[in-house]
């Protein structure tokens, strides 16, 4: 959610600290701070708004060491004074938290009644004030101390005037490791560029940083000696390029990211997948035992739950239940051993994905994690899994991070097919030789890109849009609204194109565009008659199309390649994201960085 990234070394500390929080600005940008050392004393900086504001507010300052963070708002509205860092009643201490501590009204309470004076509304300030409270000389202990009184999730530094004291529970840290320097940070694209030397830590641990180095202890306060573990990502991938926005840049890297995701993973000889975080776990034995598969998860990565049922159901004939990882935990859900567990997410620690797969895992289901963010929580919890490879992901709106996580599901369903003999050799073929094409279809799809964002011109004033879609089409119907909603804000709903007729089709008229995913599959004729009803009602189409003969029936028309129809979502989401680009950037939305999201939903 928000963005956290501290800093001890000898140089330009505060400008480290800026250029990380922009970095970290995707993943929440309502207001941000610095806290730093100057001439013995604690000094803090904060704004509302962008980093770019709390830059103007900087001046030269000779530090050694400071903390930054960048907040999506939870508890206290985005104002100067519930920005971080906060600090104690007598500024000794400045802390960023990232998370929410859930018993900060009782906390706060009590801490209020003992003299502490609260300065804003955020329930991150009682942590710096139980610190202060429990303070003895030694800030480590004041932590250890503090963190032991708190309910919820946390990632945080706390700082004083030579060292960081670090800690997390449920919100990742890294410590980035330099030649006498050091980093901490939420998220390594905020680091990458001064190191690639990274340790993770691990919930309950706690790091004292200093100039002279780092040591961390754990829960029962062992010193634990931790392997530093070189990260490939590179400066380029989280750059923009020549692209203006990161959302465009990520949709036009779909062809390479879905190679990423395929390479060395289909065995020719067997016709199979080559999972290797799933061989050793998922063998024969317990894939026979399942009766049924259970996807969680929680927006984009939903909608590709939704897709992958189909895909799943079709190969290995297991049913699949696909559920919102918010609502499976809160209904006491029917799971068990019989039960295989896939968890989707492209950061890894979405906090309702992760309680829902702690939930499958304590009732004795066996979870396998989908996840793009090596080394993330729900990746290192998950019993088995397999990494999506679509690299740094910045733009809010998931693109490219969806297509790599389709074809782990491919290659999952392969996988799984093949191991319970429910996948004949010459279906093995047809997938296989039809995925290692699909990264050339995209690239076809992308050349269309002027005609799409003519589309987009046109309709970019329409308050109201309806996406319909059906079979394996119908989730690409809502991932299309949702691409749409996130960053334009208009609204726009996704529906089975035969429910339409059940409530929707009411709200047809001129003025509501009516986006078809209208391929020529086994529903193709169904479809045309749901475009027919709309057309007779006066509504305008614009179609997803591999044939000619709708044009008459579309008043737009976007061709896409033939593929199999069970592979037709690549071709399709990527014309819902250019459509939903575009729009966006022409009514000058803030496209990578829309208003009220996060890129990574850490709280509840
Ligand atoms: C947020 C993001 C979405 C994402 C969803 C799930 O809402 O803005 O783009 O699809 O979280 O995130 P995850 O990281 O678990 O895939």
């Amino acid at each position: 959610m928000c963005g956290i990234i501290g800093y001890i070394g000898n140089k330009d500390v505060l400008s480290i600290i800026i250029s990380g929080l922009k970095r970290l600005e995707y993943r929440g940008y309502d207001s941000c701070g610095v806290g730093f050392v100057e001439e013995k004393q604690l000094k803090i900086l904060k704004t509302k708004g962008r980093i770019e504001k709390l830059q103007k507010k900087i001046e030269k300052t000779n530090t050694k060491i400071a903390v930054g963070h960048t907040r999506w708002a939870t508890h206290g509205v985005p104002i100067e004074e519930n920005a971080h860092p906060h600090t104690d009643c007598q500024n000794r201490f400045a802390v960023v938290h990232n998370g929410i501590i859930e018993n900060y009204e009782s906390l706060k309470k009590i801490l209020i009644k003992e003299g502490h004076i609260f300065r804003s509304e955020t329930d991150s300030e009682v942590i710096v004030h139980l610190i202060e409270k429990f303070y003895n000389g030694n800030l480590k202990e004041a932590v250890k101390k503090t963190l032991s009184q708190i309910v919820g999730s946390y990632g945080l530094i706390v700082l004083d005037k030579q060292q960081m004291v670090v800690s997390r529970k449920g919100s990742p840290i890294v410590i980035g490791v330099g030649e006498n320097e050091f980093f901490v940070a939420s998220d390594i694209s905020a680091i990458i560029e001064h190191t690639k030397d990274i340790v993770y830590l691990e919930d309950y641990e706690i790091a004292v940083i200093n100039e002279n180095g780092y040591s961390i202890i754990s829960k029962d306060d062992q010193l634990v000696e931790k392997e530093i573990q070189k990260i490939k990502i590179s400066l380029e991938q989280i750059e923009k390029g020549n692209y203006k926005h990161f959302m465009l840049k990520e949709i036009f890297e779909q062809p390479t990211t879905i190679k990423n995701s395929l390479a060395g993973r289909i065995d020719l000889n067997n016709l199979t997948a080559k999972l290797g975080g799933l061989e050793e776990v998922l063998t024969q034995e317990p894939l026979k035992k399942i009766k049924r598969i259970m996807i969680l998860a929680c927006g984009t990565s939903w909608h590709c739950g939704l897709v992958a049922k189909y895909i799943l159901e079709k190969y290995t004939r297991i049913p699949v239940d696909v559920d919102y990882a918010s609502e499976f935990r809160y209904r006491n859900p029917v799971i068990d051993s019989s039960v295989l567990t896939i968890v989707i997410s492209q950061s890894g620690e979405t906090a309702d994905t992760l309680s829902a797969l702690r939930e499958a895992k304590e009732k004795g289901s066996l979870v396998l994690g989908v996840v793009n963010v090596v080394g993330s929580t729900i990746a290192r919890e998950s019993d088995c899994g397999v990494y999506t490879r679509a690299g740094v992901e910045i733009g809010v709106a998931s693109t490219k991070a969806f297509t790599s996580q389709l074809v782990v599901m491919f290659l999952i369903s392969l996988y799984i097919g093949r191991k319970i003999n429910t996948i004949t050799d010459s279906q093995a073929k047809e997938i296989i030789e039809n995925l290692e094409k699909i990264s050339r279809k995209i690239k076809i799809v992308l050349k269309d890109a002027e005609n799409i964002k003519a589309i987009a011109e046109k309709y970019k004033n329409s308050n109201n849009f309806l996406y319909l879609g059906r079979g394996i089409n119908y989730p690409l119907a809502l991932e299309g609204a949702l691409k749409l909603k996130e960053i334009s804000y208009v609204h726009a709903e996704g529906y089975p194109a035969a429910e339409m007729k059940h409530g929707p089709i009411a709200l047809v008229d001129e003025n509501m565009p009516c986006f078809f995913i209208a391929n020529k599959d086994q529903n193709y004729e169904k479809v045309i008659s749901n475009m027919n009803e709309i057309k007779t009602r006066g509504g305008k189409i614009i179609s997803i199309a591999t044939e000619k003969e709708i044009e008459d029936l579309s008043d737009e028309i976007v061709y896409v390649p033939k593929t199999l129809e069970v592979l037709s979502p690549f071709v399709n989401v990527v014309v819902l994201q250019l459509f939903a680009y575009y729009i966006s950037d022409f009514l000058k939305r803030d496209v990578d960085k829309p208003r009220n999201l996060a890129k990574s939903v850490t709280v509840e």
